[in-house]
């Protein structure tokens, strides 16, 4: 495993260098619509391509299911790359980007690193082993009551047809709780909950590269991860509610009376079998 852990954080952390360089420069004619409000950049390309390299020349029998070459995925062991997440906010250059990079064996997530290269804040966490930012060790917060908390949101953007709900969901919570951020970057928003940032975050219509490293850094950082229903699939649900063990059952109060089981089957993704 410790080989595995040193390829990706470097594989990461050369990919962030490319991040960071690019970040906030004039790059209107390198963006493609993928589809509605879904946006790819050369720097995501390149950014996929330098990780996927990077790994495979370490480890060439390990499988790569990364977001802009994504098929489906069934060997026992293989990685999983969000190259850039925050693509819209990188094309407008708004400062909340992230990478993610995680490693599956048999059905389970046992690596996740996720690289802030902005704020150069390096998140890793391996099953059993506990989750760090930085080398240090991090841990949720000890918030017992929405009351207290910050919790951390996405929007349905590409998902409307839940937009009802959602709201539903976002004026319960937003009504229990201190405030709510969105700031667009799935894998450091669940990076946050980790380091006891953020109390709690939900959102829906997410794919296995947004959450698969984040979760892993919530569940060894002390904190519980689950669908919208308490389920343990969220990452081929595509819905997820994270947070520390109180916070995470009364966000779930909220989420299972809102939210139509039936109605949100639509977001499932059949990418990987987890
Ligand atoms: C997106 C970000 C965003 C979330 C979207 C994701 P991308 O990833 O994580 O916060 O709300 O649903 O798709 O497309 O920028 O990698
Ligand atoms: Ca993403
Ligand atoms: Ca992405």
């Amino acid at each position: 495993m410790r080989q595995r852990i040193e390829v990706a954080r470097e594989a990461i952390l050369s990919a962030g260098s490319l991040i960071r360089e690019t970040f906030g420069r004039e790059i209107s004619g390198q963006v493609e619509e993928k589809d509605r409000n879904d946006f790819v950049t050369q720097s995501d390309r390149l950014s996929e391509k330098m990780i996927s390299e990077t790994l495979l020349r370490a480890f060439p029998e390990i499988g790569i299911l990364g977001e802009e070459n994504a098929e489906r995925m069934d060997d026992d062991e293989y990685w999983i790359i969000d190259p850039l997440d925050g693509t819209t906010n990188f094309i407008h250059g708004y400062p909340s980007i992230g990478l993610s990079v995680a490693l599956v064996r048999e059905s389970e997530v046992v690596l996740g690193l996720v690289f802030d290269p902005l704020r150069e804040e390096l998140f890793e966490a391996s099953r059993g082993c506990g989750a760090f930012c930085n080398k240090r060790k991090i841990h949720v917060s000890g918030a017992g009551s929405l009351q207290e908390s910050l919790l951390g949101t996405g929007f349905p953007f590409k998902a409307q047809q839940h937009l009802e709900s959602y709201i539903e969901s976002f004026k319960e919570l937003f009504s229990s709780c201190r405030g709510v951020r969105r700031a667009g970057a799935a894998v450091l928003d669940l990076s946050h909950v980790a380091a006891g940032r953020l109390d709690g975050f939900w959102e829906l219509h997410l794919k296995p590269w947004d959450m698969a490293a984040g979760a892993l850094l919530v569940r060894e950082a002390g904190g519980l991860v689950t669908d919208l229903f308490g389920g343990s699939s969220f990452l081929s649900a595509g819905n997820i509610v994270a947070g520390n063990r109180s916070i995470h059952g009364k966000m779930l109060e909220t989420t299972e009376r809102v939210f139509d089981r039936e109605k949100v089957a639509d977001l499932a993704c059949d990418l990987i079998d987890m």
